[in-house]
C-alpha cells in the first residue's frame, strides 16, 4: 500500500512535536503533504515558529509549513503556557529554524491540496484548535467530500475536560470550529482525553527516549521532562499524557485503539459547559453516529511502536 497522504494541522507543543516526529519517522505509512499551524497551545507565531524547529530537528526540511489562523471562528485565543511554558516547546534547547514558512495561507494549502489530489486520498490530522479546519470547510464546502478521513486529537467522555471542569482545551479553544467539523459529514476517528490520559510517558518510556542517544530521543525526553510537571500536580499521574501522538500512531497501527462509531456534538451556547464534546457513548439518543470515538490504547504498544519509529530520525 502506497503511504497515506496527510497535513497536520498543528499547535506545538510539546505533545505536538512529537506526534509530527512520529509521521515523520515513518515514510512507509505516512506522506506528509505539509504542516499547517495554527494558533492554541501559544500565538500563531510560536507555533508556526515551533513546526519548523521540529521538521529541522527530524532533518525534514523539505516538509512546507504554512501559517494559518491567529485566533478562533469567534472568540478571543485561550493558550496554554501554563502547560507547555512560554515558547509553547519549553524543554530541549533547540535552534532558531532556518528552514522558512511556505508563502500562503495554511487555509489555502489545504484548499487547494484537497482539490488538486485524488478525492479519498488526503487524511486531515488536526492536533490544536479547528480554526484552521473549519475556515477551509466554510471557504469551500466542496472539499468536505474529497476528505479521506478526518483523525484529531480533541474532546473527552468520561475524562470530561481539562482546561474548564467539562472541556477539553482543543475544543473549548475553539468551539464553533469543532461544531462544524463534527457537522461537515466527513468520517473523522477522535482521540479525547479519555485515550490520551492512557499514553503517560512514565520514567521507564522516557529513560527509553533519552537511552537512543540521539538528537531527537534526548530532545523529545527533555521536552516530555519539562510537559510532565503540569499533570503530575494536577492528576498525580504517572508522566505527561501523549495527547497528540495518538493521532499519528493511529496511522501506522489503528489496532492499538479501541472505541465506538457514535454520535458526538459540541456545547456552543452555554458559557458552563462551552467546549463540551457531548459523546453518546452509551447510545442513548437518537442522534446519528457522525464520529468513531476511542476510548482505549494499547499503551505499551504505542510506546514501543514511539520510541522504535523516533530511533529512526
Ligand atoms: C491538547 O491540548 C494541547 O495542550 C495539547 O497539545 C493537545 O493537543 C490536549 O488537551
Ligand atoms: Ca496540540
Amino acid at each position: 500500500m502506497p503511504p497515506r497522504k496527510i497535513i497536520i494541522d498543528t499547535d506545538p507543543g510539546q505533545d505536538d512535536a512529537v506526534a509530527i516526529l512520529l509521521a515523520l519517522a515513518s515514510p512507509d505509512e505516512i506522506d506528509v503533504l505539509g504542516i499547517t499551524a495554527v494558533a492554541g497551545n501559544v500565538p500563531l507565531d510560536l507555533t508556526a515558529k515551533n513546526a519548523r524547529i521540529i521538521c529541522e530537528l527530524a532533518g525534514k526540511t523539505d516538509v512546507p509549513v504554512f501559517a494559518g489562523c491567529d485566533r478562533p471562528l469567534g472568540r478571543d485565543l485561550v493558550t496554554a503556557e501554563h502547560v507547555h511554558g512560554k515558547t509553547g516547546l519549553d524543554g530541549p534547547n533547540l535552534p532558531d529554524p532556518t528552514m522558512p514558512l511556505s508563502d500562503g495561507h495554511a487555509v489555502d494549502f489545504i484548499i487547494d491540496t484537497l482539490r488538486r489530489e485524488e478525492p479519498g486520498t488526503v487524511t486531515l490530522c488536526p492536533l490544536g484548535p479547528l480554526s484552521n479546519i473549519a475556515t477551509a470547510l466554510q471557504r469551500a464546502p466542496e472539499i468536505a467530500e474529497r476528505v479521506q478521513q478526518i483523525v484529531l486529537m480533541g474532546g473527552a467522555y468520561f475524562e470530561v475536560g481539562n482546561i474548564t471542569p467539562t472541556a477539553e482545551f482543543n475544543i473549548y479553544v475553539d468551539p464553533d470550529a469543532a461544531e462544524i467539523v463534527m457537522k461537515s459529514g466527513i468520517d473523522i476517528v477522535i482521540m479525547p482525553l479519555d485515550v490520551t490520559h492512557k499514553a503517560l510517558v512514565t520514567q521507564a518510556r522516557n529513560d527509553a527516549f533519552r537511552a537512543l542517544g540521539t538528537p531527537v530521543g534526548v530532545a523529545v525526553a527533555e521536552m516530555t521532562d519539562f510537559f510532565e510537571r503540569f499533570d503530575k500536580e494536577k492528576y498525580g499521574s504517572a508522566g505527561a499524557p501523549l495527547h497528540d501522538p495518538c493521532v499519528t500512531a493511529y496511522l501506522i497501527r489503528p489496532d492499538l485503539f479501541t472505541g465506538r462509531h457514535v454520535n458526538v456534538e459540541i456545547e456552543t451556547g452555554s458559557e458552563l459547559t462551552m467546549g463540551m464534546t457531548v459523546a453518546d457513548w452509551w447510545r442513548v439518543s437518537d442522534r446519528p453516529a457522525n464520529a468513531t470515538f476511542m476510548g482505549d490504547i494499547d499503551a505499551d504498544g504505542f510506546f514501543a511502536l514511539l520510541t522504535d519509529r523516533l530511533a529512526r530520525l
